[in-house]
């Protein structure tokens, strides 16, 4: 199903006034996005305005008060949104994660309703968000360093370089801990540092942090896996003379301290 979607995002590939193909845009977005909605079950026509709002949630600004207003609508939207999904899967299941998990809730009370939409919430928005950036990072590395050739050999590597997320998701202290010479309250928020952890110079061969590790390892790991596998090879299959549109200092990426991506990412594809 990967290898359908992506070959349908290269065919679809297009040049713009400019001469220029936004490999970000044609092809980082729709292959996750028509992915996992497939999987989910979550209509096409949905994806571009659950993407504006997940944009919404990644670039809050805290000391904009513009910024918290388009959050307040995107999670209010969000929350419609996947309400009325799991609705619609209860009334005419289809063949798909969402209707399955709506089985679960209702045939065997294996999860809450509100865990239910936060998790078909939690796997669109990753598709949305991580994987995108995840392979426009991986292009941006492999074009600036004009280098494709090493993909292969250098892959997790690579992606480890490219993780877009430099933080674990929240966590709370639910009693007083002590780490080293730090206190941290009961009640406080915990953000863990993967990017922290990754580049520990102790780290002495310890695998990846980037998905996780133990009982709450993403979801999304292997999906993850197969959509890199599918679109980064490919498209130096079948364009061996792409390149960088713009010098590599001039690629612009978002103001973000969730998730580090870039906005577009231009390139001559012949
Ligand atoms: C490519 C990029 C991705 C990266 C780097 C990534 C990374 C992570 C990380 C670091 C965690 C948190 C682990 C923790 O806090 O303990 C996580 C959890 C999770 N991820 Fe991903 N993820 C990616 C893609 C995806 C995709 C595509 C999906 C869904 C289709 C997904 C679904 C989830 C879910 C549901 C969890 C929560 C698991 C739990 O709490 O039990 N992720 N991911």
């Amino acid at each position: 199903m990967v290898r359908r979607v992506s070959g349908a995002a290269f065919s679809s590939l297009a040049e713009n006034a400019s001469g220029t193909v936004d490999l970000l845009n044609q092809l980082c977005v729709p292959v996750p996005a028509l992915t996992i909605g497939e999987l989910l079950g979550v209509p096409a026509d949905q994806h571009g305005e659950l993407r504006d709002a997940a944009t919404a949630m990644v670039t809050f600004d805290a000391s904009s008060k513009e910024s918290a207003m388009r959050l307040a609508g995107a999670v209010t939207s969000l929350a419609e949104t996947f309400t009325s999904v799991v609705r619609f899967k209860r009334e005419v299941p289809g063949d798909d994660l969402i209707s399955g998990w709506v089985r679960a809730r209702d045939d065997a009370d294996l999860l809450s309703e509100d865990e239910l939409v936060s998790l078909a919430f939690l796997m669109m928005l990753a598709g949305l968000e991580n994987v995108v950036h995840l392979c426009g990072n991986i292009f941006a590395a492999l074009l600036a360093a004009d280098a494709p050739a090493n993909w292969t050999a250098r892959r997790d590597e690579l992606m480890e370089a490219a993780n877009p997320l430099p933080f674990a998701i929240r966590r709370f202290a639910v009693s007083d801990l002590t780490i080293g010479d730090q206190i941290i309250p009961k009640g406080d928020t915990v953000l863990l540092s993967v990017f922290g952890a990754d580049s520990d110079p102790a780290r002495n061969g310890r695998p990846s942090l980037m998905f996780g590790r133990g009982p709450h390892y993403c979801l999304g790991a292997q999906v993850s896996d197969l959509i890199v596998d599918a679109v980064v090879p490919e498209l130096f299959v079948r364009y061996p003379q792409v390149r960088l549109a713009v010098p590599e200092s001039e690629l612009e990426y978002r103001a973000s301290w969730r998730s580090q991506g870039l906005v577009a990412l231009p390139v001559h594809l012949q």
